[in-house]
């Protein structure tokens, strides 16, 4: 089965640093996808290694809770690029870590504003490039912790639950037009940002809770992300993929 994105635009939020974000844009970029890349922070690491492909692809520093900055930015990616067909919506805030009557107010409001509502503005941003095109493909990154909880994790979990909704409602509003919105749910996944949190013997007895032992690569997930998006995906719509080595199986 090839997978083949030529002549698509992706847009990949959350893309400057070493984890989810940069793989994704590489897989869809290596299946000929046109990449932008947005992010608060520094592209130009993902910039090199997406160019070191021969990947189309441009940087735009945005903050994707600020629903004018967002509309003006995919305009850009949009003339730049030539389309928005594909949107993965992978940026997130998972610094907010502590039991639930410890999280500040101020918190849950930026990780809501960010986790959820930011993905609510980009999708909204190129919802009418998708319609126009009769053809579009909207991912979301949920986590565990949204489909399962998480102690310690009360915001960020119901922003992850939250894309959830959001994603399934512009699934059957997309439908007809060829619109398909899924969830990809990663277990623990080997990223920076995943692995402050997890330090010491919390590895092994987390890593001894998966059925598969192991935690998952960029890649797992940028490899579900592709298909996803490919017209091998035609008929699949408003689904959770957990993508997690089994963590969510009974085990005894
Ligand atoms: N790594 C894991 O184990 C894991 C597990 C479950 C779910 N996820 C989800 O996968 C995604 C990627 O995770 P990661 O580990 O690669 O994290 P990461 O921290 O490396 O990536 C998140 C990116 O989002 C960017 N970002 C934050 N706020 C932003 C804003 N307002 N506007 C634009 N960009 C912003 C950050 O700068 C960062 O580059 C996230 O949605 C995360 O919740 C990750």
């Amino acid at each position: 089965m090839k997978i083949d994105l030529r002549g698509k635009t992706a847009i990949v939020t959350g893309a400057a640093g070493n984890g989810l974000g940069r793989a994704d844009a590489l897989a869809l970029g290596h299946a000929g996808c046109k990449v932008a890349v947005i992010d608060v922070a520094d592209m130009s690491q993902t910039m090199s290694v997406l160019k070191n492909e021969d990947i189309t692809a441009r940087a735009y520093t945005c903050d994707i809770s600020n629903h004018e900055l967002v509309e003006k930015t995919v305009e850009q990616i949009v003339t730049d690029l030539g389309g928005a067909d594909v949107l993965v919506n992978n940026a997130s805030i998972l610094t907010t870590v502590g039991m639930f009557g410890d999280i500040p107010v101020e918190k849950w409001n930026r990780d809501i504003q960010v986790n959820l509502i930011g993905s609510a503005n980009m999708s909204r941003a190129v919802w009418p490039h998708m319609h126009k095109h009769k053809w579009g493909r909207i991912i979301f990154m949920s986590s565990v912790a949204g489909t399962r909880g998480g102690a310690g994790q009360t915001s960020y979990a119901s922003t992850k639950a939250g894309v959830i909704g959001l994603a399934k409602s512009l699934a059957i509003e997309g439908a007809r037009a060829n619109i398909t919105a899924n969830i990809i749910a990663p277990g623990v996944m080997e990223t920076d940002a995943a692995m402050t949190f997890i330090r010491g013997d919390m590895l092994d007895r987390m890593k001894k809770s998966i059925p598969m032992r192991k935690f998952g690569r960029p890649e797992d997930i940028a490899n579900a992300i592709t298909f996803l998006c490919s017209d091998q995906a035609n008929y699949i719509t408003g689904q959770v993929l957990e993508v997690d080595g089994g963590s969510g199986l009974f085990v005894f």
